[in-house]
């Protein structure tokens, strides 16, 4: 139970815990003043010793002893407490930096809510390991041992009896560990599982509600928290009967001690004072073991929380790349480009394509195709892909992430604003920026004249931007790609939820990108593609043509189908409209 990994990961919270044990013990210590005086005292009493010397020397000795234990109590807490804050601090690091270093990427390993649950409740749970429980451990040992040297002096049989006992209730620890550890492993992953349906739950209720399965998600859920219960009642239950099996342990032996500290006394080997005292400590024996006992269960809580951290801390990185790359080419190439999200089911079947610098290309195909992959793969999302893909002569997983992302913006349907103003949202794109900037930004996705009418570059935005309108959320997200100024930019139907009217402003922005960056459009609306240097038609994760739209119209195969199609629906709605 004392688990050196994690110790050794937070090195600094030692001194804290030494810190603790020294000030609990010199509390012991004082207690044991204390009961000696007192009962000095009692058997003056019952010996009609009493003298005003007596008197006065146990009511010093007493009150000392009373403000030494009380300092120690709040220099023990105040020890608990920087312990757990460094370990709340440097694990939190720890998490934060791995997910850092792990990246975009970290999807593919990690469920968003096991990290929450885990950064926060778990390592929660691990502030008692360090605050209580550590000390607990060192004190419980330390206890026993200074009381047996006390009494070895009064009587050295029953010191040699209560020290023998205290052992049993460490063994009663062991004998229930193995058994609660996997208790509680599977509490935790059932708290995680809870907590992963809940926070899925909560971002989609709009959803569940449009669609009136809210009651249904509520059954789910009602049934998984039903198992949550009971398994949190079980870890309660194990844990309720061994504090009672330690806690009869504890009197057991400490009247054990009392028999026969009074046996003793009625034998004449021990004075009064003597058997008064073993009486009165008997219990301190086992009360810091006792303790240990009942901190024991939070910290098999804690240790079940640190296999999970662990687990992330462990988690695989990508390799760093060897050499630091620090200039890329903007030349992309993909070579027999191979991917799959499950082993059972290949999405790319080796497609190879090339976007040279500064052209602009785009992808197009039915939806499934894996148009949306290629980007994600682009954007080093997705790095477990076959064959190569390389940025001029470098693989795209020897490219420092910070690097990629500095060279590639990528514009989703959806994409993401934080709550905060305006201003906040667009300077991610470029943080050196001046207001003229974000402005002449703003001007170009036509967003201007709406920010200025609120309140400007401190408009407030709700989370996800909830309080624009979807064409007014992809407008801004589309300034602050502007503003990220980078040589690539990959725009996957990136007009797919605005009017056409705006749709046409964007791609007129896009094309005018498209002059000196490079630009990747996956767009379903093929008239959005029409002007492209090359267009690749997408199938079923194989590349079927490719060429410019005259070229690809001339074969009149698949491509030129789904123009013809599209075009005439537009024209039909078009007249529809006139
Ligand atoms: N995270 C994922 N895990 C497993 N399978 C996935 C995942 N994302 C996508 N897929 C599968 O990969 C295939 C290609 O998906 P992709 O998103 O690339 O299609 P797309 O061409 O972008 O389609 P659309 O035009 O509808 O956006 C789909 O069949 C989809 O089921
Ligand atoms: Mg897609």
């Amino acid at each position: 139970m004392i688990n050196k990994r994690l110790i050794s990961q937070v090195s600094e919270s030692k001194k804290y815990v030494a810190g603790n044990v020294i000030f609990q013990w010199a509390g012991l210590a004082s207690n044991i003043t204390m009961m000696a005086s007192i009962t000095k005292l009692l058997s003056d009493v019952f010996e009609n010793n009493v003298t005003k010397e007596n008197v006065t020397t146990a009511l010093i000795a007493t009150v000392t002893a009373l403000v030494v234990r009380f300092i120690c109590a709040i220099g023990s807490s105040k020890m608990s407490y920087l312990s757990s804050k460094s370990v709340k601090l440097k694990l939190r690091e720890l998490i934060y930096s791995k997910l850092l270093r792990i990246g975009a990427s970290y999807n593919e390993k990690v469920q968003t809510s096991e990290v929450i649950q885990v950064a926060v409740e778990g390592v929660d749970q691990l502030e008692t390991y360090f605050g209580a429980y550590l000390p607990q451990f060192f004190y419980a040992m330390l206890a026993p041992l200074t009381l047996f040297a006390v009494m070895s002096f009064i009587s050295l049989p029953c010191a040699v009896v209560l020290l023998i006992c205290v052992p049993l209730i460490p063994v009663t620890i062991v004998a229930i560990q193995r058994w609660a550890k996997k208790l509680l492993s599977k509490y935790w992953s059932q708290y995680t599982a809870l907590g992963d349906t809940f926070l899925e739950n909560l971002q989609g209720l709009t959803t569940l509600k449009i669609y009136s399965a809210d009651e249904y998600k509520n059954e789910q859920m009602n049934e998984q928290a039903e198992k949550f219960r009971k398994i949190t009642m079980k870890v309660l239950t194990m844990q309720l009967n061994s504090i009672t099996i330690m806690d009869l342990i504890a009197y057991a032996g400490a009247a054990l001690g009392i028999i026969i500290s009074v046996a003793q006394f009625r034998h004449g080997n021990i004075s009064l004072w003597g058997c008064l005292l073993i009486i009165l400590l008997s219990a301190d024996f086992f009360i810091p073991m006792r303790q240990l006992g009942s901190f024991f269960h939070i910290a098999m809580n804690g240790m079940a929380a640190s296999d999970k951290i662990f687990r992330l801390i462990d988690l695989e990185e990508n390799e760093t790349p060897s050499e630091k790359v620090s200039f890329i080419s903007k030349d992309i190439k993909l070579n027999n480009l191979t991917f799959s999200y499950t082993e059972d089911r290949e999405i790319l079947h080796g497609i190879s394509m090339s976007f040279p610098e500064k052209s602009f290309t785009a992808i197009v195909g039915e939806s499934g195709c894996g148009k949306s992959t290629i980007a994600s793969i682009l954007m080093g999302r997705n790095k477990k892909y076959g064959g190569s893909v390389t940025l001029g002569n470098t693989e795209l997983t020897d490219i420092p992430e910070e690097i990629l992302m500095k060279n590639i913006t990528y514009i989703g349907h959806n994409s993401y604003l934080f709550k905060g103003t305006v201003r906040d949202n667009l300077l991610m794109g470029k943080p050196s920026a001046n207001d003229d900037e974000l402005w002449d930004a703003l001007e170009k996705v036509k967003l201007s004249d709406f920010i200025r009418n609120e309140n400007g570059l401190d408009t407030e935005l709700k989370e996800k931007g909830s309080n624009l309108s979807g064409g007014q959320c992809q407008r801004l997200a589309l300034a602050r790609a502007i503003l990220h100024d980078s040589p690539i930019y990959i725009f996957d139907e990136a007009t797919s939820n605005i009017d056409v009217e705006s749709e046409n402003d964007i791609m007129e922005l896009i094309h005018t990108l498209a002059k000196n960056k490079t630009v990747i459009l996956i767009s379903h609306r093929l008239a959005n593609v029409k002007n492209a240097d090359n267009i690749y038609v997408l199938d079923k994760g194989n590349i079927t043509e490719s060429g410019t739209h005259d070229e690809l119209s001339e074969k009149q195969s698949y491509y030129y189908k789904l123009w013809t199609a599209q075009q005439k629906l537009e024209n039909y709605t078009g007249k529809e409209k006139a």
